[in-house]
């Protein structure tokens, strides 16, 4: 049995998983949104994990996910990171948690692609170039793994991981206030489409309005998807923790917000219905 487990927001390791499957042939694809439980990979000789990399790691959700994630230690064991730029410890990470269940990974890589942390910047580099080149990179990452191929993981710089606890740490503790600024405009028509589309189970309808639950992992999922654009991103006077880091450690926090015009990014082979998606 062949297994990938991926955490996606806006698509590109969903994409990713799909491509990678396509090449393994007779391959299930999973989402960490699933209850690991439900889905134990003790079964399976070729286990796969695809996820974004946050704030230079690893996804919270993913963490979560694999921790409680029970494999079988002898499968072939791969990680694909997609990060925009920066892969920091995301892999490393992975591999402790593997570690810790007696497994290690058999082949490593990442995929520069577009970074679609919608919040805090608009998409770059141009979809248009990174894409194509995106997927040229995942083709042959697929074809490796298609032939059973070791490679070791990417690790972090000793520079990075020095910068990391200075510069991205901080933002990590600011993540359980990260949906307290979300908007939800006039616009909204309780659709219920952001609510479907989170991996983190984050969003209620109640009396059919969007209700942010505070464990979001900002993946921007429901930003994307939202038809009619009713989400926005605005610090208030009340967020006393983020508007506090403003002036320490966490300068990014100044300019987070979502301008009615910026350009949104889903990776263009994946649509709202993929995201919504368990299992395929
Ligand atoms: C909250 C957040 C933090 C991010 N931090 C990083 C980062 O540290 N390094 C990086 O290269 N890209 C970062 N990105 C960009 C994503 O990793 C990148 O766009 C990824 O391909 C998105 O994958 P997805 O489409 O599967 O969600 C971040 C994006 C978000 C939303
Ligand atoms: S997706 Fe948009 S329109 Fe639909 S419920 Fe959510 S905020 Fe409202
Ligand atoms: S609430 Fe939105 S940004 Fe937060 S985890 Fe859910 S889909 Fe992602």
């Amino acid at each position: 049995m062949k297994r990938i487990y991926y955490f996606t927001g806006t698509g590109n390791s969903m994409r990713a998983a799909r491509v990678i499957a396509k090449a393994l042939g007779d391959t299930e694809i999973v989402s960490m949104r699933m209850d690991p439980k439900d889905v134990p990979a003790t079964d399976c000789d070729v286990i796969g994990f695809i996820y974004p990399v946050y704030h230079w790691t690893m996804p919270a959700p993913a963490v979560s996910f694999v921790e409680q994630l029970e494999i079988n230690p002898d499968a072939y064991i791969f990680v694909v990171a997609m990060p925009s730029f920066i892969c920091g410890i995301a892999c490393e990470r992975l591999a402790q948690i593997l570690e810790n269940k007696g497994a290690v990974i058999n082949y490593g890589d990442l995929v520069n692609s577009v970074a679609n942390y919608a919040i805090v910047y608009p998409p770059f580099p141009s979809p248009k170039l990174r894409v194509p080149k995106t997927e040229k990179k995942l083709k042959r990452i697929a074809e490796e793994i298609a032939s059973g191929k070791e490679k070791a993981y990417p690790r972090a710089s000793s520079f990075i991981k020095r910068r990391r606890d200075k510069v991205m740490v901080p933002y990590l503790e600011l993540q359980k206030y990260a949906d307290n600024p979300f908007t939800i405009s006039k616009d909204c028509v309780s659709c219920g489409i952001c609510s479907k589309v989170c991996p983190c189970d984050n969003i209620q309808l109640i009396e059919g309005r969007p209700a942010f639950q505070h464990h979001c992992a900002n993946c921007m999922a429901c930003v994307v998807s939202c038809p009619k654009r009713a989400i926005g991103y605005e610090i208030k006077q009340g967020d006393r923790a983020l508007l506090n880091a403003m002036s320490s450690k966490t300068p990014l926090v100044k300019v987070m917000g979502l301008p009615k015009k910026r350009k949104l990014y889903r990776n263009p082979y994946i649509n709202t219905a993929d995201l919504i998606k368990n299992r395929e």
